[in-house]
């Protein structure tokens, strides 16, 4: 039976807010299952990774419950990979003032999934601050966290931090949560991501050490469940145990070899 979850608003305050996009469970025939956020402050919109092309219709439907998509002023990509950039085009035809923001890395790899004439802010290594009508979303840098070109999106008025594939989980069919509650079952659904999908332990490193001044209320990740409360904390010390992280692992199984 297909399971279709609504919207979620996770924060709220006066014109802000900081919106959960629904989930299709039928999508695990699509791949793994996505979330997609929108930011809202005032009548201005901003999309975080919103989708691959078969989550448009969804993603699109629940947006609409929130703003205008022709007042989504900025969509923002954490990296290059299908199940984030996949659905460009279409939201470029409904969102025309959208401008799209990409690692410099990728921007020039957007035109092959058939885009033009679209406004791409490279955003530099280092990250940069994006105005969205009365905030700035800080892009911090989380490079080979994942992709060698990453960025996570900080929300400072929400405390929310989108945190791109770090902190994935992944279901077996059937099972999903929106929130993380029980953190030491939920670590085994992403442990397996996590140790292929990070380049090197040295990334953890660096990436502590950018988060670490930042208040984080909730990490919300483009896989599996939110983390809020206590799981904030045990998430960034979850990922602070792991030692070795690919390449780091893949060295040991060439010595085995
Ligand atoms: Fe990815
Ligand atoms: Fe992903």
């Amino acid at each position: 039976m297909t399971k279709v979850h609504k919207p979620y608003v996770i924060f709220e305050d006066k014109d802000h807010k900081f919106v959960w996009l629904g989930l299709d469970e039928s999508e695990y025939e699509k791949g793994i299952l996505t979330n997609q956020y929108l930011i809202v402050d005032g009548d201005k919109g901003v999309l975080l990774d919103p989708g691959g092309y078969f989550v448009f219709e969804r993603v699109y439907e629940n947006v609409k419950q929130f703003i205008n998509p022709n007042n989504i002023i900025a969509i923002l990509y954490s990296h290059q990979d299908p199940d984030v950039i996949g659905s460009l085009n279409l939201w470029l035809d409904v969102s025309p003032e959208a401008k799209i923001y990409v690692s410099a890395l990728w921007e020039r790899f957007l035109p092959h999934i058939g885009v033009g004439g679209i406004k791409i802010v490279d955003i530099p290594d280092k990250g940069m601050d994006i105005k969205c009508n009365n905030i700035m979303i800080k892009a911090i840098p989380a490079h080979f966290m994942h992709s060698p070109g990453n960025f996570h999106y900080y929300d400072p008025r929400a405390k929310i931090y989108f945190s791109g594939d770090l902190g994935a989980a992944v279901f077996p069919e059937g099972k999903w949560y929106l929130f993380v509650e029980n953190f030491d079952e939920h670590k085994k659904l992403m442990e397996g991501f996590h140790k292929r999908y990070i380049a090197t332990r040295k990334a953890i490193d660096l990436w502590l050490k950018r988060i670490k001044d930042l208040k984080i209320d909730i990490i919300a990740p483009q896989h599996g469940s939110i983390f809020q409360g206590e799981n904030v904390k045990k998430f960034i010390d979850w990922l602070s145990s792991l030692d070795k992280v690919g390449i780091d692992l893949m060295e040991v199984d060439f010595q085995q070899e």
